[in-house]
């Protein structure tokens, strides 16, 4: 292939390097994979409505989120086992996250150490995702070193109670190998506390004297719980259709969630984003920004470092050339008035 310009290219790379048995568990989803599929078929049910003759002589991809300036409205959602797609891993994602002038989230099954990711990119924006571990000291403890090491924010993952391996992954025998290093759980088996409630976010908000940011929403009912139990934002993700299969895609539970949060906190969304004009769409739908998480391991894993770059900097290029189409200056002015659904549409509200 010649060189990848599109996150497509880089998916068929990717594909073609790494073995099947490991390819299955990263680009896979829970049961018929219906909700994997959906979040990408999504972003084709609305169209855009743009703007004409709005001076976009001056155009920025430039935005924020709880304070954090980023170059782009695209963040690196948390993604386990990264070593086994790089030897360098969630090192080479957090340097390329940082020149990139965007925010890595670390995932529990992280390959290499909160300080030794820091370390790799000093200075960049960094939040801590957590799986609270049904051996809580362990937690803890991941909490205090990830707070010594300057991530600003922890993103309590809320839609795994337990882990559950993908049926993609069984058939191929996929099975973490003993030797992969994941500091924080010791081994990828290790059980998630399968009794947290939402008692448990103020918890963890007192425990980590950080802002929580409370991911997997995909109600207004939890949404509003979330809030209630004093999330600094929350993240609309269905795991990247990995947990419960059959549930909506994400852009369609957007703006659901978007109204409930009512402007008190930033809302995020994260599954299917592969475009510049996916994240458009999913700003005009409500959203700060977006996350993406397959996106970035095909990068990894095609091309290291060096690959996780180039599918951020194709986004940003994306986002750039859409906003200029749109007629918006900022990622900011980008309003619900900029989209419209296709005919039919199948709304969930
Ligand atoms: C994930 N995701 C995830 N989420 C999380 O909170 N902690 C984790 O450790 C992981 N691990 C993980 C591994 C792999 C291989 C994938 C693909 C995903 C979910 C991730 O944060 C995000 O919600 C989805 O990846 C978003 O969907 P896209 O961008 O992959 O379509
Ligand atoms: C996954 C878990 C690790 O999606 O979050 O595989």
């Amino acid at each position: 292939m010649s060189d990848p310009i599109t996150i497509a290219d880089f998916e068929a790379l990717a594909e073609a390097k790494v073995p099947p048995e490991t390819w299955c568990y990263f680009a896979g989803g829970a049961g018929d994979e219906v909700t994997l599929r959906a979040n990408v078929a999504a972003f084709r049910r609305w169209r855009f409505r743009p703007r004409m003759l709005t001076n976009v002589a001056e155009v920025s991809t430039a935005t924020e989120v709880l304070g954090i300036p980023l170059a782009l409205p695209v963040l690196a959602a948390p993604t386990a086992l990264q070593r086994l797609l790089d030897p360098e891993g969630e090192l080479a994602t957090a340097r390329a996250c940082a020149a990139a002038g965007t925010l890595m989230c670390v995932s529990t099954l992280t390959g290499y150490r909160h300080s030794e990711i820091a370390a790799a990119a000093p200075g960049a924006p960094r939040w801590q995702q957590i799986y609270v571990l049904a051996d809580r000291a362990r937690t803890e403890a991941a909490l205090d070193e990830a707070a010594d090491c300057g991530y600003s924010a922890v993103v309590l993952t809320v839609d795994t109670p337990y882990w559950l391996w993908r049926e993609r992954d069984t058939r191929v025998g996929f099975r973490a190998p003993d030797d992969l290093p994941l500091p924080y759980v010791g081994n990828p088996y290790a059980p998630i506390a399968a009794d947290l409630s939402w008692r448990d976010v103020d918890w963890l908000a007192s425990r980590s004297r950080r802002p929580v940011i409370v991911k997997g929403v995909l109600t207004r009912e939890d949404t509003l719980l979330a809030v209630e139990h004093g999330a600094a934002g929350v993240i609309v993700s269905n795991h990247g259709g990995r947990q419960l299969d059959g549930v909506a895609a994400t852009l369609d539970v957007l703006p659901e969630v978007a109204e409930a949060v009512a402007g008190r906190v930033p809302v995020l969304v994260d599954g299917g984003v592969r475009r510049g004009v996916d994240v458009l769409k999913a700003l005009a739908l409500g959203a700060q920004a977006v996350l993406v998480g397959r996106p970035l391991l095909y990068g990894l894993a095609a091309d290291g470092e060096a690959g996780v770059a180039r599918v951020l900097e194709i986004l940003r290029e994306e986002v750039w050339r859409g906003l200029v189409l749109l007629g918006c200056r900022r990622p900011d002015e980008v309003t619900r008035a900029h989209v419209e659904p296709t005919v039919p549409y199948d709304s969930p509200a």
